[in-house]
């Protein structure tokens, strides 16, 4: 072979492996109204930053025909590219050949940007979309999946791991995204789940769609397994980019800072916000974007446990994690399902040097049956574990209730918080004022000749006492009583004072967070 017969031996090679499974496969999935593998990295990645690794990979399968059925790539697109500018490895699952199933081959394409990703620390970004282990291969494939789950274990918590699920996502494959610290779902043509309808139907004769099991609608709202889910391809890959900007390379670095002067910062809306009637609930997120720089928050979880709102945002151009009770719904209680979100956003923020802020209206924790049989004591724990063991700048801001366990849970002095503000509508206390007169005072109400009047004499006197910031404040509890308006200059001005904040546990192996 000469020099020009060699070249476009290449040449030939690079476009064969660019048709992954052929021109109709790629039509087919245009008409799912799904793009390819490589039109979504294109769509992902800075204009012309993709290197691809591994194209010319063949699985290495003989049996059910396989000898010949070979494709360049064997179903996945590996690499590296820029996000604005910023390093990181990418996968892109190729439905066009072999349903995007996962070969030993694939799977070693995998593992190799996941290594790299390790060692040069940046993100890794997986675009999901796959039928599984590749069937014909057997205990390989699941080999394969393996080798995968481990690499996204030891690397959580030392690169930021994003998952894309933009088609079928089943069988044990679900656990990959599972490791990873954010699922991004598409409506209606992404679903994951551990047994299809098929195997549901068998063994428990429920008879039941792929989207009503596993739809990203089922797992934004209800199992609470995907963070974000967006109406197309490029809304999610936009999500993506946007997500990015808030987190850093790695676990030894800090989130990207934008340049910001102080100027005044003084939000006179944030002063109407909080009702005067305790009972009657606000939108806290009136109170986040107040707070925050303009159009800057970006909420995780939005639709899953939505009395408590969690998201990253920039304060003074410096990116933050929002932990907030949410009085607009089920007034902010704590239970299962917000417990697990706030922890699980804590120790993501936590892991990648991302300070927290914390906002505060909580009743406490939601009682009753259902919470109770469901583990609330184990999963409130989760809650007050991540937040005690967090070890970035930590600042609270008690808007209105700190009632109960759910006082000391909520990023409290006494758990580590650095600084903690509360505004003069603050209630900090055991429990509210009416239940609490009920309780310490019910034989001299009992005993009084006009009960009621005398259990609202008693539930004055409660108040007068604790439903306000200033018996915390007299012991330091709370480190400043601030007003509304003066938040966002206090905040800005917290987090920089505390920029530099060095912070350890106790040496140990790991610890046992109640799971
Ligand atoms: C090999 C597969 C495949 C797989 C799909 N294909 N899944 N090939 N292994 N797992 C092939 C199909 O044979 C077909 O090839 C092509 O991909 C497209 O598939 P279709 O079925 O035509 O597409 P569609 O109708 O869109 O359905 C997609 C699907 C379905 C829902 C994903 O293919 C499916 O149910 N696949 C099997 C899913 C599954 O049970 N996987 C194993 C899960 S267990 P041709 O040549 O006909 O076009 C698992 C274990 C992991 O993954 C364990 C980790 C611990």
């Amino acid at each position: 072979m000469n020099k020009e017969e060699r070249r476009s031996k290449l040449l030939r090679k690079r476009e064969e492996s660019k048709l992954g499974g052929g021109e109709k496969r790629i039509e087919s999935q245009h008409g799912k109204g799904k793009l390819t593998a490589r039109e979504r990295l294109d769509y992902l990645l800075d204009k012309g930053s993709f290197e691809e690794i591994g194209a010319f990979v063949k699985h290495r399968s003989t049996d059910f025909g396989l000898d010949k059925q070979h494709y360049l790539g064997d179903g996945v697109v590996t690499g590296y590219g820029t996000i604005n500018g910023r390093l990181v490895y990418v996968f892109s699952q190729d439905f066009t050949v072999f349903g995007g199933s996962l070969s030993e081959t694939h799977a070693e394409k995998i593992c190799k940007v996941m290594d790299l990703a390790m060692k040069n620390g940046a993100p890794v970004i997986g675009l999901n979309d796959s039928g599984g282990a590749r069937i014909q291969e057997g205990v390989v494939s699941l080999g394969g999946y393996a080798d995968i789950f481990y690499r996204n274990t030891l690397a959580s918590g030392v690169v930021p791991q994003i998952s894309a699920i933009m088609g079928p996502c089943a069988g044990g494959a679900v656990y990959s995204p599972a490791i990873t610290d954010f699922i991004m779902m598409v409506e209606d043509t992404s679903y994951m789940f551990v047994t299809g309808p098929n195997v549901v139907k068998t063994v428990t004769n429920e008879e039941v769609s792929s989207e009503e099991l596993g739809g990203a609608s089922v797992h934004s709202t209800k199992s609470g397994v995907a963070h974000f889910t967006a109406v197309n391809e490029i809304a999610l890959l936009d999500n993506l980019r946007t997500l990015l900007s808030y987190i850093p390379q790695n676990c030894e670095e800090h989130a990207p800072l934008d340049g910001y002067e102080l100027k005044d910062e003084t939000r006179s809306v944030l002063a109407d916000i909080v009702p005067e009637n305790v009972n009657q609930p606000y939108d806290i997120r009136d109170v986040i974007n107040g707070v925050i720089d303009q159009d800057s928050f970006f909420e995780v979880h939005k639709d899953f446990a939505e009395n408590i709102v969690v998201g990253f945002a920039r304060l003074g151009g410096r990116s933050i994690g929002i932990v907030a009770n949410q009085p607009a719904f089920l007034a902010g209680v704590l239970d299962v399902k917000s417990s697990q979100k706030g922890g699980r956003f804590v120790r993501f923020c936590d892991a990648f040097n991302i300070p927290l802020l914390v906002f505060e209206d909580v009743p406490g924790f939601l009682p009753g049956t259902d919470q109770e049989w469901n583990a609330i004591i184990t999963n409130g724990a989760k809650l007050l574990y991540a937040f005690s063991e967090a070890t970035v700048p930590r600042v609270t801001v008690i808007t209105r209730k700190a009632y109960g366990g759910a006082y000391d849970v909520m990023n409290s002095k006494h758990i580590g918080a650095d600084m903690n503000f509360a505004w003069p509508s603050a209630e900090i206390a055991v429990m509210g004022a009416k239940g609490a007169a009920e309780i310490i005072f019910r034989r001299e109400i009992a005993a009084a000749e006009d009960s009621e009047q005398a259990w609202k004499d008693k539930e004055q006197e409660y108040a007068d006492i604790f439903a306000n910031p200033y018996r915390a404040a007299e012991r330091g509890f709370v480190d400043e009583v601030i007003l509304p308006e003066e938040t966002r200059t206090k905040l800005i001005k917290a987090f920089k004072m505390l920029e530099n904040k060095v912070d350890s546990l106790p040496k140990k192996k790991h610890g046992n967070i109640p799971l």
